[in-house]
């Protein structure tokens, strides 16, 4: 049903065999996953955002060694945050007794930790030699110029967007497939202007939008867990979901013991979107962090990604001594059932799941 169903998507054309897009994950994704699920018959993903171009390049490298198959590569777009002395220190001072529950001190102050792609020529140099066959962009879109480049170098593109005017703006830019990322979705929000009010419309309501207003083929993102949930989308008419969650507890994601433990524990049933971790809404595990975050709602605090320098700096202290509940867990809303296997198996197990549903929704064809 796979392949035939949908020739007309540029995925399916590089060859990938299921829809199914591992979604990439800065942090937790790894060259081991991606090549796992590429392997399998899935696109497999490299979160690159908050990479080094050498990062990058060997990530991508590692990946090449590992299959043969498509992936993707995956860049942060948003706006270079402005430094502001007077918000970073109030910040930080919220921080203070916080840090000295672990016996630490926040840092003196906070750096820009990763730059935005779209002033990274660097990175565009990694990425026009090695040549991913896939591209996507988080929090916005590149300058036309990089747009041409990566697509005259034979890079299918993909933009995420969270609203319609999102995804608007990335079929103007010539982009080939949309990711319509739900309120749902684990991690950071992929919205282009964080400032201005976000509707959080669910994956569901986003993609049966854009399904009916975008001509490009519509790849939905949050909130998916398993085959029917995959095949609910399939039958709306998205050639391909993007999943991260889903993937977080295989052995080849990067997800460290504490992020594991947290999946599997309490926090799932309970994720929360905020901002105050890393400087931009993100979705994380309920932990001691989106408490504290619910406390300091309304702070002033400073932009991305300088905050998540403070955010990693306090994760990193109280896991000296212990306390995992700092971590930066991204996580959707369909955590609890996130399940643990191998990548490939779990590409396997998906597309069994759709053809069970697919059966079960003919067998019961009477009862419509
Ligand atoms: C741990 C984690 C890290 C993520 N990092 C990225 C990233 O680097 N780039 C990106 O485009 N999306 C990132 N996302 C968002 C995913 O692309 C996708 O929208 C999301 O995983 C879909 O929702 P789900 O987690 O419910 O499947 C991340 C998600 C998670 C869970």
């Amino acid at each position: 049903m796979f392949g035939p169903a949908f020739p007309s998507s540029p995925l399916f054309r590089l060859g990938v065999r299921y829809p199914i897009i591992q979604a990439p994950m800065a942090g937790t994704s790894t060259p081991a996953l991606a090549a796992a699920v590429s392997n399998a018959g899935g696109l497999g993903s490299l979160g690159m955002g908050a990479s080094t171009p050498a990062a990058a390049r060997k990530a991508i490298e590692e990946t090449k060694r590992l299959t043969d198959k498509p992936f993707n590569v995956n860049l942060f777009v948003h706006e270079k945050g402005v430094a502001n002395a007077t918000n970073e220190a109030e910040w930080l001072s919220f921080l203070r007794p916080v840090f000295a529950e672990y016996g630490a001190q926040p840092p003196e102050g906070v750096q820009e930790i990763y730059k935005t792609f779209k002033e990274d020529e660097e990175m565009l140099e990694v990425l026009l030699d090695t040549k991913p066959a896939v591209v996507s962009f988080h929090f916005g879109l590149p300058a036309e110029a990089i747009i041409r480049r990566l697509r005259e170098n034979g890079a299918v593109l993909l933009g995420s967007a969270t609203n319609l005017e999102e995804a608007r703006r990335i079929e103007a830019s010539g982009l080939d497939m949309i990711i319509a990322q739900g309120a749902e979705a684990g991690g950071h929000r992929g919205m282009f202007d964080p400032t201005i009010p976000d509707d959080e419309l669910s994956t569901f309501a986003l993609t049966t939008l854009l399904l009916k207003s975008s001509k490009l083929p519509i790849i939905p993102a949050g909130g998916i867990m398993d085959g029917a949930g995959i095949l609910g989308y399939l039958t709306l008419g998205c050639p391909f979901v993007q999943m991260g969650t889903a993937f977080i507890l295989t052995p080849e994601s990067g997800a460290d013991a504490g992020f594991r433990a947290a999946l599997k524990g309490p926090g799932a049933e309970h994720t929360r979107l905020t901002p105050l971790i890393s400087g931009r809404p993100a979705r994380c595990l309920q932990n001691k962090w989106t408490d504290l975050a619910t406390k300091l709602e309304g702070r002033v605090q400073p932009a991305y990604p300088m905050a998540y320098d403070a955010g990693k700096a306090l994760h990193a202290a109280a896991k000296a001594k212990g306390e995992e509940g700092y971590g930066a867990h991204w996580a959707g809303q369909g955590a609890p059932a996130a399940r643990e296997m191998g990548a490939g198996e779990m590409v396997r197990l998906l597309v069994q799941e759709i053809e069970e549903a697919r059966d079960r929704i003919a067998s019961n064809r009477s009862n419509l």
